[in-house]
């Protein structure tokens, strides 16, 4: 088979190194790829937004199978369009993406579903919503419906940050359309939680869970990132858990899904706040997370490839998916000043010497080659997965990994899988 990976982040970079073990891959290609996966597939100068250059390319090229890897394209529709080509392609359609394109989508049909999350109100009217923030119970969450690059949920402990969220999100639009509607819901307390589950219409099959670390900061301090760190399994989840999780959660949902006429194919990630009172949805993610992906997938025994390709055509019945039961710890490696500002183009040191270490797996984010060398590239530079018979041996590796690996400015943060004080 032919692959085409759609995306250049370290999920991506894991997925092509996943999907390259399996003996049904002939080729693989990356649509733009990074400086790693330029090592392991053919890197694809098409950027992950350019639909119809992507559409194109698979099409001229007899692509067996493309995977989307980020949000955007999803909710733009690529999936119709591949499909109205004849192509496969994994990933939701773009009516079934609007479980994570629109948060006001997937509360009315928790709603409706009677699936736990947050109680929410949702708010069209800038006016109206400000008027709210002189009531509501604080600290109050503040949502886009829309898509924004993660950064669209603001927890605002006081009135005047209320008011000025919605005020940028609603006039100012900070996130462009994303902000016309959004929702102001009660502030969850507990630990977090992303379970990933394939998803083919009505039958699902979880992989592994995983714990992000959003925060930018040791000790979660600082502001929200798209993640900089990760444990998988969770270390918050348990039997009785996936079991409440099935019942209260995947099959109503699957089912609301399918009643009102959409059928979703592909990955689907929910982020989970793990409450006293028990589980909450925060939101739906309708593709593997990033960097979830990058401590799930090294665990994962079974074939990746004709998982995939059961998902969009025979179902997942039959299907039975193994995972290594070691830990992985995923440990990202950012530019100085992320999630703010930064500078690129910063040469990397020491990734042949790191990936040398035993259980190592390096997956490159914002990298690429430049005169020969590696250089950073995006916010998010690298990720260094370990495994290890427990938490602690795989931290240790990790951390022993990153110390090989230099440029200016790196950042990460030290206390990736240990428990935050509040879970
Ligand atoms: P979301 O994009 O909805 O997952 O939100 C991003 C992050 O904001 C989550 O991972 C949580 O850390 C936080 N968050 C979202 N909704 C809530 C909520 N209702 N209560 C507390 N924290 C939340
Ligand atoms: N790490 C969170 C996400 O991929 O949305």
């Amino acid at each position: 088979m032919k692959v085409l990976v759609v995306g250049n982040g370290g999920r991506e970079h894991a997925l092509v190194r996943k999907l390259a073990q399996s003996p049904e891959a002939d080729r693989i290609f990356c649509a733009p790829g990074n400086a790693g996966t330029q090592e392991i597939a053919e890197n694809v100068s098409i950027p992950a937004n350019d639909l119809p250059k992507l559409t194109r390319f698979a099409k001229e090229n007899g692509i067996d199978l493309t995977v989307i890897g980020p949000d955007d394209p999803l909710a733009a529709g690529i999936v119709d369009l591949f499909e109205a080509e004849g192509l496969r392609v994994f990933g939701p359609n773009k009516k079934a993406a609007r479980l994570e394109a629109s948060k006001i989508f997937a509360k009315e049909l928790m709603r409706a579903e009677k699936i736990p999350t947050a109680q929410a109100r949702t708010f069209s009217s800038s006016a109206k919503a400000l008027n709210y923030c002189d009531e509501v119970a604080l600290p109050v969450v503040i949502k886009a419906d829309g898509l924004a690059l993660g950064k669209g949920v603001v927890v605002a402990h006081d009135r005047a940050g209320a008011r000025h969220a919605v005020h940028s999100m609603m006039e100012e639009r900070a996130f462009g359309d994303a902000g016309r509607r959004i929702i102001m819901e009660e502030c969850l307390c507990g630990g977090e939680c992303s379970v990933h589950a394939l998803v083919s219409g009505k039958s699902f099959r979880m992989l592994a869970t995983a714990r992000d670390h959003k925060r930018s900061r040791d000790g979660d301090e600082g502001p929200n990132t798209g993640g900089m760190g990760a444990v998988s399994p969770a270390d918050n989840w348990n039997a009785e858990r996936e079991s409440n999780f099935n019942s209260s959660i995947m099959q109503p949902l699957l089912d609301g899904l399918t009643r009102n006429g959409t059928m979703f194919h592909g990955l689907l990630f929910p982020g989970l706040m793990i409450t006293d009172d028990g589980l909450r949805v925060l939101e739906f993610n309708c593709r593997f997370g990033d960097p979830e992906t990058q401590a799930i997938l090294p665990r994962m025994k079974s074939d990746l490839l004709p998982l995939l390709v059961a998902t969009i055509e025979s179902g997942l019945e039959n299907v039975a998916i193994e995972f290594d039961p070691r830990i992985a710890v995923t440990v990202i490696l950012a530019s100085g000043g992320y999630p703010g500002k930064y500078e690129t183009g910063k040469p990397i040191e020491g990734l042949e010497n790191a990936a040398r270490l035993p259980e190592v797996q390096i997956f490159h984010a914002g990298t690429k080659r430049q005169d020969g060398t590696t250089v950073t590239s995006g916010g998010r530079v690298l990720a260094i997965t370990a495994l290890g018979d427990s938490v602690p041996q795989a931290r240790e590796r990790a951390y022993a990994a990153i110390d090989k690996i230099h440029f200016e400015g790196c950042h990460f943060r030290r206390d990736i899988a240990l428990r935050p004080a509040h879970t």
